[in-house]
């Protein structure tokens, strides 16, 4: 896997989002984003999956260039490469969390049940199969859908502040889940967080601002 922005500018109508964004992910690395809310980041985690539109600059994840596909092959790699934890986890109400979880192998013509199982004990959600969305707390809300954004055994994890609502410590047993699977599969971790506590856990700590991603040192903040 290899993920490789090269000066990405995006504006709404008049209103520059961000500008000259540079950045490589190596395979199997977590780079932690940082900054102000408003300032682009999920907006960003979108381009890097193709769900989102830029008005200069590229995106290439293994050395396919994401502005030059048409919808179905960008769909077709989000597919196969990239698993996607949502701000707002988009977890399907109707669906139980067994069939949550395994809605990314569905969409590859995949059933695999014991990796299923395997996967909602990982994240602590041994047991929970069976229930539906609104019969869990927020934590285990969170680890479906990092549960569902890893079953496929992506390349590419986006997760975009996947412990926003949690307790220090739910959160922390979330990020550990999250890196801990990454890293069993050698997936690139990309995460977006106002979290100091696992942004400090990441190979890299970015922040965003209006004139791109700049490296940023976790202990001269005080937030
Ligand atoms: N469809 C849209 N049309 C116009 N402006 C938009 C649209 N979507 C987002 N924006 C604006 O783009 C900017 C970046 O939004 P984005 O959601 O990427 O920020 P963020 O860094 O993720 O913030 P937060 O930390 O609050 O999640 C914001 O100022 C937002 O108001
Ligand atoms: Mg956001």
């Amino acid at each position: 896997m290899s993920l490789v922005i090269t000066d990405l500018s995006k504006h709404y109508g008049e209103v520059p989002v961000f500008s000259k964004v540079s950045l490589t992910v190596a395979d199997g690395e977590f780079v932690a984003i940082v900054g102000e809310s408003g300032v682009g980041k999920s907006t960003l985690l979108n381009c890097m999956a193709g769900l989102d539109s830029w008005d200069s600059g590229s995106v290439v994840l293994d050395g396919l260039d994401l502005g030059r596909l048409d919808d179905d092959r960008l769909a077709r790699l989000r597919r196969e490469k990239i698993g996607f934890v949502f701000q707002a986890f988009h977890v399907l109400p109707h669906l139980d969390v067994a069939q949550n979880v395994a809605l990314p192998l569905l969409l590859l013509g995949q059933h695999d049940d014991a990796r299923v199982q395997a996967m909602l004990e990982a994240v602590g959600l041994a047991g929970l199969g069976q229930r539906l969305p609104q019969q869990l707390s927020g934590g285990q809300l969170q680890r479906v859908a990092i549960a569902r954004a890893l079953i496929h055994r992506p390349t590419l994890l986006l997760a975009d502040e996947p412990t926003g609502n949690l307790d220090p410590t739910t959160a922390a047993l979330v990020i550990d889940a999250l890196i801990e699977q990454t890293r069993q599969h050698h997936a690139a971790l990309v995460l977006v967080t106002h979290s100091q506590a696992a942004a400090t856990k990441a190979d890299r700590v970015l922040r965003l601002a209006a004139d791109g991603l700049s490296p940023f040192a976790l202990n001269q903040s005080n937030g």
